[in-house]
């Protein structure tokens, strides 16, 4: 791991494309029309635009997340939860093996100001890297505007509870938040409260499949409730999770609806592990020492359920708890 702090320079000139170049954690970022390059001092690496600026805006909007966010099988970020890691090859057998990785260890509010940068230079107008691929723009091609408003969203993150007194609000039509398309068959009644008079505001209630099939966004786990360290974060999913996310704790899904298939890699080297198919009502724990990505055919209700505790990944690190929640 490395140990001291790599700045990042200012943003270059727009290039013959109209797009600018960054450098953060001695990587470089150039894009071209169709293209996403990242070269480090021994090596290179190229991405399509698309699927760089998807896996960017997640790592940019869950603050560089749990554990390790892999853009793909090479590039990626680590959460140290102080600072962030940079690297290139780390979590590639074939990398290691040729010595060609790069790690370098960056402050998190310098990565995160360098890579907001990037998402606004290189989004284009109507280029919504949230959104599934058949609810959005193109990606590709020269510089065309940008689209602030759906690379800057806020994050949902009740303190108590989506609809609880002063915290995150119900989604209707008149805030922006339609039904979507593929979750026009979902009730969209509420719980009846009945509280004791004086507990009025002290009891809250609500239809969570109603409150995600207004969801306009995918793979965004956003926290809907909290109890203590315990965090539910519920999300829609299409098309395929934009990151490769490698766990430094154990996470709980459960498939509220429809289908996703997880492909679960060994964390450190990528090794195949195991082909999870969840239909709705399955329950799966993904262990601390795995990676994974989903593929969900149709538009989805994934419940991930986090322990949020600091004190987890040192636990999981030095052997202290198991990766796993279960042991059969
Ligand atoms: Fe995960």
């Amino acid at each position: 791991m490395a140990s001291d702090f790599v700045g990042a320079s200012a943003a270059t000139e727009v290039n013959q494309f109209g797009y600018r170049s960054f450098t953060v954690g001695e990587c470089t970022f150039d894009r071209d029309e169709y293209f996403a390059y990242i070269t480090w001092p021994i090596g290179h690496h190229v991405m399509s635009v698309d699927d760089f600026l998807r896996a960017a805006q997640r790592d940019v909007a869950w603050d560089f997340f749990y554990g390790v966010v892999n853009f793909d099988d090479v590039f990626g970020t680590i959460n140290n939860y102080s600072s962030v890691d940079l690297f290139a090859g780390r979590f590639n057998d074939a990398y290691r093996k040729a010595e060609l990785d790069h790690v370098a260890r960056v402050e998190t509010a310098e990565i995160r100001e360098v890579f907001k940068n990037i998402l606004a230079d290189w989004t284009n107008a109507g280029f919504d890297p949230f959104a599934s691929p058949t609810e959005t723009g193109t990606a590709f091609g020269s510089k065309n505007g940008s689209n602030l408003e759906a690379i800057s969203r806020r994050r949902v993150a009740a303190k108590r509870m989506v609809g609880a007194s002063g915290d995150e609000v119900l989604r209707n039509d008149e805030n922006g938040h339609p039904v979507n398309r593929m979750f026009a068959d979902v009730p969209q009644d509420e719980p009846e409260i009945y509280a004791e008079p004086g507990f009025e505001s002290e009891v809250a209630s609500f239809n969570l499949f109603a409150y995600l099939s207004r969801s306009q966004v995918t793979w965004n786990p956003s926290v809907v409730s909290v109890c203590r360290d315990s965090l539910y974060c519920p999300t829609t999913e299409e098309y395929v999770l934009p990151i490769i996310h490698g766990n430094d704790r154990v996470e709980w899904f459960v498939q509220l609806s429809d289908e996703i298939v997880w492909d679960v890699e060994d964390r450190e080297t990528g090794a195949k592990r195991a082909n999870v198919v969840m239909k709705a009502g399955d329950v799966a724990a993904m262990p601390a020492d795995i990676r994974h990505q989903g593929y969900s055919p149709k538009r989805s209700m994934l419940l991930v359920w986090e322990n949020a505790s600091a004190a987890i990944p040192e636990l999981v690190k030095s052997g202290r708890v198991p990766p796993q929640p279960v042991v059969f």
